[in-house]
């Protein structure tokens, strides 16, 4: 039998951007998902995942297409090499905590380990980027970059096909977060492409939406740098406008941000996919954190308490 993992991630700043090359920031979480794989009589696929109700019958076609990708891309025949693939780990599946992504690195480090491949983590990447392509059309990668490296991370995504940017992040110091699930699932691929319509449309608009993202996530990376809390607060809050404006947020969503930001959270923002999926709230300290999840909790939305730039 053999094992591999990936980890979930949040988008601090950028979604949606990335996929035109402006750049992102991403922190990897600790939280996981685990795949196993051993010697089986005709091929089968075991999801244990945790998951937000509906999410895997939303993601069920994303990840036939995915598997389809990773298994095309490694040369894998698993009709005449048959074997059983079971997902698990402690990472909460819904859109926007890079779950597609975590689970396309956990499967190719299982069978490189499985084939005794030896791969790298470029390697690993590489493929967890083909996986990707099921779940996200054309995908920026910063996704299965996340879940492959971990850490926190600039990302720019290179639109001529050549290698992306990706540098790692020192944060001046860790921050709390609370992730808020909405309880609804997206498909990434469906919304990336209602984003590319709609900027095709109204391309003055995007062009604007562009530039005032680029300043944002520009004074980001500083003030994550020198750990102006607050600032970086106010930083996501304007992200999240912008993308609000993309109409890619939705009443659940607000409700979480309006909730946490009468609790004492620095600042708010969708995260990953939009229309539903995870909100992230900046909340420095373990009593805020504490008093925003509950506040929340006690709205009837499900939480995550982790922490950004570890
Ligand atoms: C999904 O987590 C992030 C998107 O920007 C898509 C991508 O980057 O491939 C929406």
């Amino acid at each position: 039998m053999s094992e591999g993992y990936g980890f979930g991630k949040v988008i601090l700043f950028g979604e949606h951007f990335v996929v035109y090359g402006l750049p992102a920031i991403a922190s990897a979480i600790g939280d996981k998902t685990i795949a196993k794989i051993e010697k089986a009589k005709k091929f089968e696929l075991v999801d244990k995942r945790p998951a937000t109700d509906g999410y895997k019958m939303t993601k069920k076609d994303e990840m036939e297409r995915s598997m389809k990708l990773i298994l095309d891309f490694m040369k894998i025949d698993p009709v005449k090499t048959p074997f059983k693939i079971t997902l698990s780990g402690n990472l909460f599946c819904t859109s926007g905590i890079g779950a597609s992504a975590a689970m396309a690195t956990a499967i190719a480090r299982a069978f490189s380990q499985y084939f005794n491949l030896g791969l790298n983590d470029e390697q690993i990447n590489r493929i967890s980027y083909e996986g990707e392509k099921g779940s996200a059309g054309t995908p920026s990668g910063i996704d299965n970059t996340c879940a492959t490296f971990g850490g926190l991370l600039w990302f720019e995504k290179n639109l001529k096909g050549g290698e992306n940017k990706m540098e790692l992040i020192k944060a001046k110091h860790s921050i709390e977060i609370v992730l808020g699930n909405t309880g609804i699932s997206q498909e990434t691929k469906l919304v990336v492409e209602d984003v590319k319509k709609a900027k095709e449309a109204d391309p003055k608009k995007y062009e604007k939406l562009f530039s005032n993202y680029l300043k944002i996530v520009k004074e980001a990376r500083g003030v994550l740098e020198n750990g102006d809390i607050q600032r970086l607060g106010k930083l996501m809050d304007e992200n999240h406008h912008l993308l609000r404006e993309m109409s890619l947020s939705c009443r659940q969503a607000e409700e979480i941000i309006n909730v946490a930001r009468a609790n004492g959270a620095a600042g708010a923002k969708i995260t990953g996919t939009g229309r539903g999926g995870y909100v992230i709230l900046l909340t420095p300290g373990k009593s805020i954190q504490d008093k925003v999840a509950k506040a929340i909790e006690a709205k009837g939305y499900r939480t995550m308490k982790t922490e950004i730039g570890v």
